[in-house]
């Protein structure tokens, strides 16, 4: 598939997971918080309950970001809807519930956010996962002016949302340093762009990476300059937890 013609059609800064730090991770008052500092695209990490729904949760596990314990994947969303996934950030934030896909696709669509959801798979999980989110956000997103980007780690959840939406724009993310490989698996994935640690990234890479006519995001950076220079290398975007520092406009 040729990657030519693409632009990047969003926004060159984006919360990361909400509002970084500054709110719980993942819900729906950190998207609140995010906007209120001007963010206009957020990424999110989205997997599924038991019984299918579209979760905003990072982990596999339930312990660090709520009151519940053990995988996510082993409950229905209902059990889930119980516990509280605020107070362990803040009292401000007790009671918070666990976000949805559904939400989340009204929240952004009504405030004009747009949206990097980053497909999570629970562990063993990854084809179903893929393919799952992927229909829900062509559905929930349907009309919008920008669909969401997808992006993963697994490139098996990737290729499941190709084959079950290849419309939608997916970006591969990598952990680390770039594979020798990565434009083969770039093509095979048919993706739009890659979204990389910042902590690997070299004006070299930037380079390489725009030759290929591919775009790329770069996460998770929180430091003004180093965002700055990362921009000037040629980035599409920068995914970042400082809302407050790195504020659109004030960066
Ligand atoms: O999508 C960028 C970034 O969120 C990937 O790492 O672990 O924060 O989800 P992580
Ligand atoms: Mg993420």
């Amino acid at each position: 598939m040729p990657q030519s013609q693409y632009v990047w059609p969003y926004p060159e800064w984006i919360a990361h997971r909400g509002a970084g730090r500054a709110a719980p991770e993942n819900t729906l008052a950190a998207f609140r918080l995010g906007a209120s500092h001007g963010f206009r695209m957020m990424e999110y990490d989205v997997k599924l309950t038991a019984d299918d729904v579209p979760v905003l949760l990072h982990d596999d596990t339930l312990e660090r970001t709520s009151t519940g314990t053990g995988r996510a994947a082993d409950f229905r969303y209902a059990e889930l809807a119980r516990h509280d996934f605020g107070a362990w950030h803040s009292p401000i934030y007790a009671g918070e519930p666990i976000a949805t896909l559904y939400g989340i696709a009204a929240y952004t669509r009504a405030n004009g956010i747009y949206s990097n959801i980053e497909i999570k798979p629970t562990t063993g999980m990854e084809t179903h996962t893929g393919e799952r989110i992927a229909m829900l956000a062509r559905q929930l997103w349907e009309g919008a002016d920008q669909p969401p980007l997808l992006s993963s780690f697994s490139e098996q959840a990737l290729a499941a949302a190709r084959d079950a939406v290849p419309e939608l724009p997916r970006a591969l993310l990598i952990e680390e340093e770039l594979p020798p490989d990565w434009r083969e698996r770039i093509r095979w994935l048919e993706c739009k762009g890659l979204n990389l640690n910042g902590r690997y990234l070299t004006r070299e890479i930037v380079q390489q990476v725009r030759d290929a006519e591919l775009t790329l995001a770069v996460w998770t950076v929180n430091d003004p300059e180093r965002a700055r220079e990362f921009l000037d290398w040629g980035c599409n975007a920068i995914i970042t937890d400082e809302i407050v520092t790195m504020a659109p406009g004030q960066a």
